[in-house]
């Protein structure tokens, strides 16, 4: 059978909030220090601005990466071999995959897995047109968490794609647990193509998290705005500016929203109290250098086997297989 497979995954994650997220939120936001888990960006309008962010001037990562695919990608399909199942974690919007399966050789199954039912099926469809005879598996689910994957091929080796560097959302003990999952899915003849975001100058990262047109701002605020609808927020999203800086010493960017007033806000029955310029901090976005990398590799049971990079040295896709 081929085109796509609309199996049982994609009922699995529910459109409203469940109770669990709900209280995950507001544990966040009660914290001493309040943060928002990332993930939270993605609703529809959150998705719609992440892919104009991409497009921005000052936002390097995305174009590199597809200059680093469009250059290597008949090197990672040699690395991937014939025959394999390729697994796509955050499939979004979707075309980097499409340097890969347009050089794999007869790949057997594309399996996208997405937390945005929409975006899931709209790619789906699209590739199932164009890859007439790829099997197309989409899993509708937050791959943060474990994740039942479809049924494939027998013995078909799997490689994991995981571009964007989203792997930098995570604080280094979190990537390596997720990667550890990653590497138990993949399992011991499988692979890891994986976007990383290096260590630059500075000002370059300051520059793409604060653009001059400011859409990464209203990406940050579009948070208080899915907060307000979908978990019974009160929040003035003109009470909050985006703020976002480098963190040399933890090799990081941070992105808060901070409070321009003192003042309260009601969400879901509670009252969230805020200072003047306290912050929720909405995002981590690691930057990696190569001890970094080789760390995040040995904790979560992969190595470096291959590094592509750009001709500015800006971004890597590996090629990490089991140790
Ligand atoms: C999707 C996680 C790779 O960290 O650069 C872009 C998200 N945040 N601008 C990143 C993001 C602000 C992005 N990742």
């Amino acid at each position: 059978m081929t085109g796509v497979a609309t199996n049982r995954t994609l009922a699995r994650v529910s459109d409203a909030p469940s109770s669990t997220l709900r209280a995950s939120v507001l544990r966040g936001l009660r914290a001493g220090v309040k943060t928002i888990s990332p993930a939270l960006f993605y609703d529809a309008e959150g998705a719609r601005l992440f892919e104009e962010i991409c497009c921005l001037p000052e936002y390097y990562p995305t174009r590199t990466e597809h200059a680093i695919l469009a250059r290597h990608a008949a090197e990672l399909a040699t690395h991937a071999g014939a025959g394999c199942a390729l697994i796509e974690y955050g499939s979004g919007a979707g075309v980097k995959v499409r340097f890969l399966l347009d050089r794999l050789e007869r790949p057997v199954a594309y399996v996208p897995v997405d937390i945005s039912r929409e975006q899931l099926l709209d790619v789906s469809r699209e590739r199932a047109r164009q890859y007439p005879g790829l099997r197309i598996l989409p899993v509708h689910a937050d791959y943060t968490a474990a994740f039942e994957l479809p049924t494939l091929p027998p013995g078909a080796r799997r490689v994991a794609f995981f571009p964007g560097s989203t792997i930098g959302n995570f604080h280094p003990a979190e990537a390596a647990a997720f990667l550890r999952r990653v590497r138990h899915v993949v399992g011991r003849e499988g692979g890891l193509i994986l976007g990383v975001d290096r260590r630059k100058d500075p000002r370059l990262l300051h520059a793409a998290y604060n653009d001059s047109a400011g859409v990464t701002a209203a990406f940050n605020r579009n948070l208080l705005t899915r907060l307000n609808r979908e978990f019974g927020g009160e929040f003035n999203v003109d009470n909050f500016r985006h703020r976002a800086f480098f963190d040399d010493a933890a090799s990081r960017i941070e992105m808060h929203l901070e409070a321009l007033v003192a003042h309260e806000v009601c969400m879901d029955g509670e009252v969230i109290r805020f200072a003047l310029g306290e912050t929720i901090h909405t995002e981590c976005s690691y930057k990696f250098d190569r001890p970094r990398l080789e760390a995040l590799a040995e904790s979560s049971g992969f190595r470096i086997e291959a590094l592509y990079s750009d001709e500015r040295d800006w971004f890597w896709e590996a090629w990490l297989v089991p140790a």
